[in-house]
């Protein structure tokens, strides 16, 4: 038997490369060994205010996105949670069963309060039941993510291994699958901060499906240093971030790119960088553009992942709600 991964995206903001190095091309190097399973959590989106119309084309363009970056339905289960009502099922259940403390120790809620004052939702706080939930339906060993989530992937397992200890044997325990190199992929306007996907600032995100100029515009604009070597040393986050973006889409070794530019200044290292993006981002890019050719192309993959996730969560959830005494 394979052992099975499953990992899931939100549909909100435009996916970019900190998604893409930290998380995606993992998923699509995944399908090679293991039986997948990826999910795009629209309920978890829902936890902080969204337009209807904006989070349905999202989640749309969120599934091509990953069929363009490699995600092959017929190996894996690419589906919407929201069409597998299990997931919001179980959630509740295991809602029953986690502390409130363990809860108040996540640091993302923490922070995302923060940001959203005004409107912090139950849901907000929930969410990594839900998430939780997401990964024991599905007889989960690996979770694939990028470093932020890390704690919600040990908050799952805390729970599955809590569940077990009362009822038996029921869930498999889950691991995090955290990328060495790219598991924090930094903001090109201020390397101290996680490059993210709701975050508006222009210079900020590198968009999988930005055009070759504005690749070019923001690389060139990224915030470095006034020194000069162009070395990886991590105590100058700047042109380490750049680095590592030059490293991953390249493929080529960390000694190798600064023999390169041995010598050479910032502006050179850049514009080269801006082109390894561009090059690196075209075949996504065409493959997305003949995808979304045909617009019902997307809703039968997404009609026929939910098809055969539905029965995989169903016995799962069915076995839960036995053991509690539910029915
Ligand atoms: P999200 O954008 O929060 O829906 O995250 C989707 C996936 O991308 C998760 O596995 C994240 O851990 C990963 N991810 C998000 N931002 C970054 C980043 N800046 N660097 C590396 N991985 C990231
Ligand atoms: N919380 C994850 C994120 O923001 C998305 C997610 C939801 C997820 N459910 C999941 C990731 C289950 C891995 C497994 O990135």
């Amino acid at each position: 038997m394979r052992k099975r991964v499953f990992s899931g995206i939100q549909p909100t903001g435009s996916l970019m490369i900190g998604n893409y190095l930290g998380a995606i091309k993992y998923w699509v190097a995944s399908q090679e060994n293991y039986d997948n399973v990826f999910c795009i959590v629209d309920l978890h989106a829902i936890t902080v205010p969204q337009d209807p119309e904006a989070l349905k084309a999202r989640t749309r363009e969120v599934t091509g996105l990953l069929l363009a970056a490699g995600i092959d339905p017929k190996r894996s289960i690419l589906f919407i949670q929201s069409h597998v009502s299990a997931h919001s099922e179980l959630a509740w259940i295991l809602n029953c069963f986690i502390p409130m403390g363990w809860m108040q120790r996540m640091t993302q809620f923490k922070e995302k309060s923060a940001r959203h004052k005004e409107q912090v939702s139950v849901g907000l706080f929930d969410y990594p039941s839900l998430m939780a939930a997401d990964i024991l339906l599905y007889d989960t060993d690996f979770v694939p993510v990028g470093e932020d989530q890390k704690q919600h992937v040990e908050l799952a397992r805390d729970t599955a291994q809590r569940f077990n200890s009362i009822y038996g044997e029921t869930f498999v325990l889950p691991e995090p699958l955290i990328p060495d190199i790219g598991a924090r992929i930094m903001g090109l306007d201020d390397p101290t901060k996680k490059m993210s996907k709701s975050e508006t600032a222009s210079g900020h995100a590198i968009d999988l499906l930005d055009p070759p100029d504005a690749i070019r515009a923001k690389i060139m604009r990224a915030t470095t240093d006034s020194l000069r070597e162009i070395r990886f040393d991590e105590s100058r986050p700047g042109i380490f971030n750049l680095l590592t973006i030059y490293h991953l889409f390249s493929g080529r070794s960390q000694k190798d790119i600064e023999a390169q530019f041995e010598g050479k200044g910032y502006g050179d290292f850049k514009k080269d960088l801006a082109e390894v993006v561009i090059e690196g981002l075209r075949p996504l890019q065409e493959r997305y553009r003949e995808l979304t050719a045909d617009p019902t192309r997307i809703d039968s993959i997404l009609a026929e992942g939910a098809d055969r996730a539905r029965p995989i969560a169903e016995k799962v959830l069915a076995e839960v709600r036995r053991k509690v005494g539910l029915g």
